[in-house]
């Protein structure tokens, strides 16, 4: 079951997810995280930076669980999701690097690294998945066409994702990785309660396709139409075509 929140700018969209965060992080003894990159949930990692800088709300206990991690980038690449949750999360909190979980994309068996990572995963129920979504509709790397039934594998990047990500490759398509180890959508249906958070008239199709649109594989994000507790953030232009 879908919520949805439309607000006026980023700012606010950040403010409300964060909210959300809020609730679970107050009520749950020591929640698990389901984190995502993108630059949508930026502003919601501040809020959370700021809200430990603030309350010194500890995050010693907690896990996290990443979506996805390019195939091919060493772990300290500037570009790996590894880099990016570091920078825009965890150094500033005071979680243990053992408590945070990223799939990893190196080393000669990536699939291995899949499987690897859907076992941990399986041990646990994510209490609060943190979803961006692509302007093709993808969550995580779940390209169209990824069954729904999937759980961690390796995936192959479309031609559209590997353009709207090149904007952080020096705007060269040809530095973008073309494979990525990503939490199928089964796995992501595992959580608990899913915030997704949408801004920009880019992604005005995907969330109308998301919300709805009829429920198919190829926009992955309608696979969440299923699910009991979905909380959609979005912004005024993402939500422009509802
Ligand atoms: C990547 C990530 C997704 C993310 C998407 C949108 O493809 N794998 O998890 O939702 O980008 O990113 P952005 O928030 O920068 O638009």
């Amino acid at each position: 079951m879908f919520k949805t929140i439309v607000c006026k700018n980023y700012d606010e969209v950040s403010l409300e997810a964060f909210k959300v965060m809020k609730g679970v992080l107050d009520t749950e003894v020591n929640p698990i995280l389901g984190l995502a990159t993108g630059s949508t949930p930026v502003g919601l990692y501040k809020n959370m930076i700021k809200d430990h800088e603030e309350t010194g709300r500890s995050y010693k206990d907690i896990l996290t669980f990443n979506l996805d991690e390019y195939v091919g980038l060493p772990r300290d690449h500037e570009q790996t999701y590894w880099t990016f949750m570091h920078e825009n999360l965890f150094n500033y909190l005071d979680c243990p690097d053992c408590n945070i979980h990223v799939p990893s994309g190196v080393g000669d068996d990536p699939e291995k690294n899949a499987r690897e990572y859907e076992e941990e995963l399986a041990k646990h129920t994510v209490s609060i998945q943190v979803l961006g979504i692509g302007s093709d509709g993808h969550i995580a790397f779940n390209e169209p066409g990824t069954p729904f039934d999937s759980v961690t594998h390796v995936a192959e990047l479309t031609e559209q994702t590997i353009s709207d990500n090149a904007r952080f490759f020096e705007g060269d398509k040809s530095q973008v990785p073309t494979k990525a180890v990503t939490m199928g959508l089964a796995s992501i249906m595992r959580a608990k309660k899913i915030i997704l958070i949408a801004t920009g008239a880019n992604k005005a199709d995907a969330v109308y396709g998301m919300l709805k649109g009829k429920k198919t594989i190829d926009c992955p994000a309608s696979i969440l139409q299923d699910h009991a507790d979905v909380t959609v953030i979005m912004d005024e232009a993402a939500a422009s075509k509802l």
